[in-house]
């Protein structure tokens, strides 16, 4: 199987960032969420850079959903990041980890009257949904006697080959305000007295593993700015195309377009959407899969094997740590850790904890033999794993593991029975 270079089989074992994933799991248990920083930073310097070297205002802010571990998003921070920020706690994470709150963005499709005034109080430019939010933060800024800094998020209405539970910019999808609109949207704005339209917005889904919806909704969005900066007058500050860029989750079969594919081809079609409108405002794009997917492992011992009429693995991490193959019938490579270069022989069923039958981390999948207490590597658990994750079943959440150089920390505990019952509150009447 092909392998990012920073994950490397040495005496049978599999590594990550150096680091022995066998010693790994011994020293700090399972299940066990291992990120090598190195491998962040290397993914997002390359996005920076394959758009700076094409355009000279580019922002990278990073999408906190996909992994709001505060010991990354400080990494990311030291290197310029930004964040597009979704709710108060990733605001909070993304101003905690050091990020300017210039280089933010505030999203979302339904924020409620607390976000936006925490988005006004910190000086936040805020990505408004709809034109009811330009109202109520109209009002709020102005209760606060400050001027809000927006960008309409725009609905591009685009079909785009991903899973339709993560396809954003469908013209039936919730997020933003339809592009046929989006000129009224901008005139409107301009009647407000506290707010002020600075930048454009949109995103059309994520895991995408062809460019071509992307330089679609690059047209769309020139259009668009074309039309407010010749008929309002109105000169924007940035263009924010979102993100999106996929990674080859079957490692050996998917595509695996590279940020440099995505800038070659989306970088000129912005350029002269903007050189037609006299115009040269920063790029902000928000990749978040892309940064930090394929950095981490989440290693699970085996509990036990089962022969039906399928063989099962009974594995210690479930859908309560990795939800996508539950939630998007998503694939994730598995590796047997302590024999990774062996031959896979036999069909197994990887199920988790779980009291749910849907509860399969990997379905049919041909690995090498192995027994009870052998641990496996689930891959490219970095985005949208542990930011997932639930207690259900209560079940304490597993620790995070940090590697960088020939360092290893861990960047969170575990939780423990007591953190899950230490938010319940006994009634008085049950003293
Ligand atoms: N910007 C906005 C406004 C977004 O809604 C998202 C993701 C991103 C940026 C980052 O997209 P990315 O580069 O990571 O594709 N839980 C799903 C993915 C949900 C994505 C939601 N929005 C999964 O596990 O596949």
């Amino acid at each position: 199987m092909k392998l990012p270079h920073h994950l490397t089989i040495k005496n049978h074992h599999l590594h990550i960032g150096g680091q022995d994933c066998i010693k790994l799991a011994k020293d700090y248990g399972t299940p066990l969420y291992v990120t090598s920083e190195d491998r962040v930073c290397e993914q997002f310097l390359r996005y920076k850079e394959a758009l700076s070297s094409r355009y000279p205002k580019v922002q990278v802010l990073y999408a906190a959903k996909a992994n709001g571990n505060l010991a990354l998003m400080r990494a990311l921070a030291q290197l310029g990041a930004g964040a597009d920020v979704f709710s108060a706690g990733e605001l909070h994470l993304a101003l905690e980890a050091g990020m300017p709150p210039e280089k933010l963005l505030f999203n979302g499709s339904s924020k409620s009257t607390d976000d936006l005034h925490l988005a006004v109080e910190k000086g936040v430019t805020v990505s408004v949904d709809s034109f009811n939010e330009l109202q109520q933060l109209d009002e709020i800024a102005g209760n606060a006697c400050k001027i809000a800094k927006i960008g309409f998020r725009v609905n591009p209405a685009l079909e785009v080959p991903t899973h339709p539970k993560i396809a954003t910019g469908l013209a039936t999808s919730k997020f933003g305000i339809p592009h046929n609109e989006i000129l009224t949207a901008y005139a409107e704005a301009l009647t407000c007295t506290n707010v002020k339209p600075v930048g454009i917005h949109c995103h059309i889904g994520s895991q995408i593993l062809d460019i071509e919806p992307f330089v679609r909704a690059a047209e769309v969005m020139a259009q668009n700015v074309q039309d407010i900066t010749d008929i309002l007058g109105v000169k924007l500050e940035f263009v924010d195309l979102g993100g999106g860029l996929g990674i080859p989750y079957h490692h050996d079969t998917d595509p695996a377009p590279t940020p440099e594919d995505y800038a070659k081809k989306v970088v000129p079609v912005f350029k002269a959407g903007m050189e037609a409108c006299g115009i040269t405002p920063e790029l902000w794009v928000e990749p978040g899969r892309f940064l930090v997917a394929d950095s981490t492992v989440l290693l699970t011992r085996v509990n036990s094997t089962k022969v039906t009429n399928k063989i099962f693995a009974n594995i210690d991490a479930g859908f309560n740590l990795l939800i996508r193959p539950a939630m998007y019938d998503a694939y994730h490579e598995v590796i047997v850790a302590d024999n990774a270069d062996a031959a896979t022989t036999t069909d197994y069923t990887v199920t988790g904890p779980i009291c749910e039958t849907g509860d399969i981390l990997a379905q049919d999948r041909y690995l090498p033999d192995f027994v009870a207490g052998d641990v496996l590597a689930v891959l490219d658990a970095g985005a949208y794993g542990y930011a997932m994750s639930s207690q259900y079943n209560s079940r304490p959440r597993c620790p995070e593991l940090l590697i960088k150089g020939s360092q290893v920390a861990l960047m969170r505990r575990g939780e423990t029975l007591e953190d899950i019952t230490s938010t319940m509150l006994r009634p008085p009447w049950q003293r």
